[in-house]
């Protein structure tokens, strides 16, 4: 099978097309998944670059992808929830980038027939990280006052879409074409980050969900009410700044998984939760479609096609 694979770490051109044996079933509870689509996420430039040797070490060669859609064509013996053919959702971690992935069936869900391959393929990481950081980290409430930095990327517009149908009052920032999808994604205010400043236009905000990260999140303390929350995806966030404001700051780990993505599912099943993909490509185009999604402005999810 085709799979892509880094041998080494660097830029984009240390990414390679390989062929390799097609997965087999393991583990009785194993299920092989013909991929027909795989998100491209951040944290696969970050490993690349060797950003991440420290807090997710990984062995080279190395196929990234942590999250993709496709249809079953195997199972282990003792797999109770899937059957051969059925269309899924894979929470695979790694080696997304495949024609083929093996994963035992805890990681993987039922697509909603609703959803394309390539809409199924971009929902787990983001739903999974709003869910994550809004309502197990945040603790978010109807009636709320939240500020997504990064309304309008990959993980931001599912956190506008969650945080809006929980009930609060959503602010987002974005820049370009961004503005205008944070807004139809249900933000009730929308900031220009790259004209405006968010710190001279906000406050009295209970949780700040910080997609951004760099420079940019020292403003953001400034629009907390005391005692409010900033809990970033990105860094971890000056512990000196939160003593000083009086809020409670943190990086917050993500939890992919079938339960925290359940909301997000129900949402989409009442019409209040779309999924954004910005772009696809083709397997083959994996460097390209890494190098499109460093160079920001990206709206949404990238997706490689598999066939
Ligand atoms: N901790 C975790 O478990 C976890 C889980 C998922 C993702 N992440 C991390 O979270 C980050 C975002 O992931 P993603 O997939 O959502 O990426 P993405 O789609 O590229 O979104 C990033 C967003 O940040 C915006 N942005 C950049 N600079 C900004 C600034 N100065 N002020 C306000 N907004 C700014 C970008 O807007 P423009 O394009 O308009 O500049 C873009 O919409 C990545 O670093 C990723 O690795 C962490």
């Amino acid at each position: 099978m085709k799979a892509i694979q880094y041998r080494t770490y660097g830029d984009s051109d240390v990414i390679e097309q390989v062929e390799v044996p097609i997965p087999t079933i393991q583990n009785e509870k194993d299920v092989l998944i013909q991929v027909k689509a795989a998100g491209v996420n951040p944290i696969d430039i970050k490993i690349r670059m060797g950003f991440m040797k420290t807090a997710r070490p990984v062995e080279m060669p190395f196929t990234p992808g942590g999250e993709a859609s496709g249809v079953i064509v195997a199972i282990g013996d003792n797999v109770s929830a899937f059957s051969v053919g059925d269309e899924v959702i894979a929470l695979t971690k790694t080696n997304g980038y495949a024609e083929y992935v093996l994963l035992n069936e805890n990681f993987v869900l039922l697509k909603p027939k609703s959803l394309s391959f390539k809409e199924a393929a971009s929902i787990g990481v983001n739903i999974g990280t709003a869910q994550s950081v809004l309502f197990t980290a945040g603790k978010l409430e109807k009636g709320q006052k939240v500020l997504i930095q990064g309304g309008a990327g990959a993980a931001g517009g599912a956190m506008v879409q969650l945080a809006k149908a929980a009930g609060a009052y959503v602010i987002a920032t974005a820049s370009g074409s961004g503005v205008e999808l944070a807004k139809s994604l249900g933000a009730d205010q929308v900031i220009d980050y790259k004209s405006q400043d968010v710190a001279h236009i906000v406050d009295n905000v209970d949780l700040v969900a910080d997609t951004a990260g760099g420079e940019a999140q020292e403003k953001l303390f400034q629009v907390l009410k005391p005692g409010g929350k900033l809990l970033s995806i990105v860094i971890p966030p000056s512990q000196q700044l939160a003593e000083q404001y009086k809020v409670e700051a943190r990086f917050v780990a993500s939890d992919i998984s079938s339960r925290t993505l359940q909301n997000g599912i129900d949402l989409m099943a009442a019409g209040k939760f779309r999924p954004i993909v910005s772009k696809t490509f083709k397997l083959e185009e994996a460097a390209l479609a890494q190098d499109f999604l460093a160079a920001g402005g990206v709206n949404g999810k990238v997706i490689l096609l598999v066939d």
